[in-house]
């Protein structure tokens, strides 16, 4: 019988052996926790499609955002959900100083000072009433160029309210570039534009909007990226580092690593990627149905996510994630 000259199984015999050889691994100082924070609610209240999720309160986000600070994970990314009777068609109440979203950045900037990265969700969905990233013209139709006027004064609001990123998800041409020059022309040239530079019109988004009580009618496919496309991921990433971006990102992650990859290839700031609630809530779904192993599957996850470039998650299994890390790793 002829035995194989080459032997790779060598490496992966012991434990020891295999945590040696591991060419990645995830830290929790790289892991972005997602938060929701609702007005007019008096206890937070649970995502249904989400699993451990919840709607905060400004007191319940307060103690869980010390408990993930302690945790480990490197920032929080905060998402202000209106009460349904303040929305209307241009998001006005997300660039208040006394919106949920600002109040809430204020809260957790007064507590946890610089000891964490505080990120804002820099988007009009929550906060319009037809559901859309961006204010609508006469025709119904997004307007590009109005939106990002309004960008503009929602992430100046969001800088003076604490946050150190502010982070436009809403895919419209020329965002990060509008915003640098507004938070540079208000004096805040410190505060970091993390763009969502490759965001995909996905099916996967269903949990979130139930989280946020989106209100979206039809679809986001004007703005959003096409799913079938590739090379258009590098040409939003060159715009946007172009423009300024300090960080970019890929979105979702899991049916997206190819474009994590490409994009890592290409960028010379830091790539983040974020595993969104609907990878997220099938991981838990299946996990409750006992078909996979919860805990090894959202790790394996967020591995595989690290693996193919992204050097920033953000996931909603952060916290649980960090302690399990530090448990086993640290
Ligand atoms: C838009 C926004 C969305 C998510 C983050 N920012 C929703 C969308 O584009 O419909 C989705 C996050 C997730 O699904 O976890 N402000």
């Amino acid at each position: 019988m002829d035995h194989p000259s080459d032997r790779p199984r060598r490496l992966r015999t012991t434990p020891a052996m295999r945590r040696l050889v591991a060419q990645h691994r995830v830290h929790p100082a790289q892991l972005v926790l997602p938060m929701f924070v609702a007005d007019g609610i008096d206890a937070p209240r649970p995502i249904s499609s989400m699993p451990g999720v919840v709607n905060h309160t400004v007191d319940s986000l307060r103690a869980a955002a010390d408990e993930a600070v302690a945790a480990g994970v490197g920032g929080l990314m905060l998402f202000g959900v209106p009460r349904p009777e303040d929305k209307d068609a241009t998001g006005s109440c997300g660039a208040r100083p006394d919106g949920i979203l600002n109040r809430a950045l204020t809260a957790l900037r007064e507590d946890l000072g610089d000891s964490t990265v505080l990120m804002a969700d820099t988007c009009l969905d929550e906060f319009t009433d037809h559901g859309h990233c961006g204010v609508l013209d006469s025709a119904g139709r997004v307007d590009n160029d109005a939106t990002v006027e309004h960008y503009r004064a929602l992430a100046v609001s969001q800088a003076r309210a604490g946050a150190h990123v502010v982070a436009p998800s809403g895919m419209m041409d020329g965002q990060v570039a509008a915003i640098r020059e507004a938070l540079d022309a208000e004096g805040f040239a410190e505060v970091s534009i993390l763009a969502y530079t490759a965001k995909y019109a996905s099916a996967f988004y269903g949990p979130f909007r139930e989280a946020v009580g989106s209100s979206l009618q039809g679809d986001r496919r004007t703005y959003q990226q096409d799913p079938a496309n590739r090379g258009e991921a590098v040409r939003e990433l060159l715009a946007d580092l172009d423009e300024g971006a300090d960080m970019v990102m890929v979105k979702p992650a899991m049916s997206y690593l190819d474009i994590v990859r490409d994009v890592a290839e290409v960028s010379d700031r830091p790539v983040a990627a974020y595993q969104i609630s609907g990878e997220y809530s099938m991981i838990c779904a299946a996990a409750e149905r006992g078909w996979i192993d919860r805990e090894a599957a959202l790790d394996e996850a967020v591995l595989s996510i690290v693996r193919a470039g992204a050097s920033i998650v953000f996931t909603y299994a952060a916290v649980e994630m960090a302690g399990r890390l530090r448990a086993t790793t640290l």
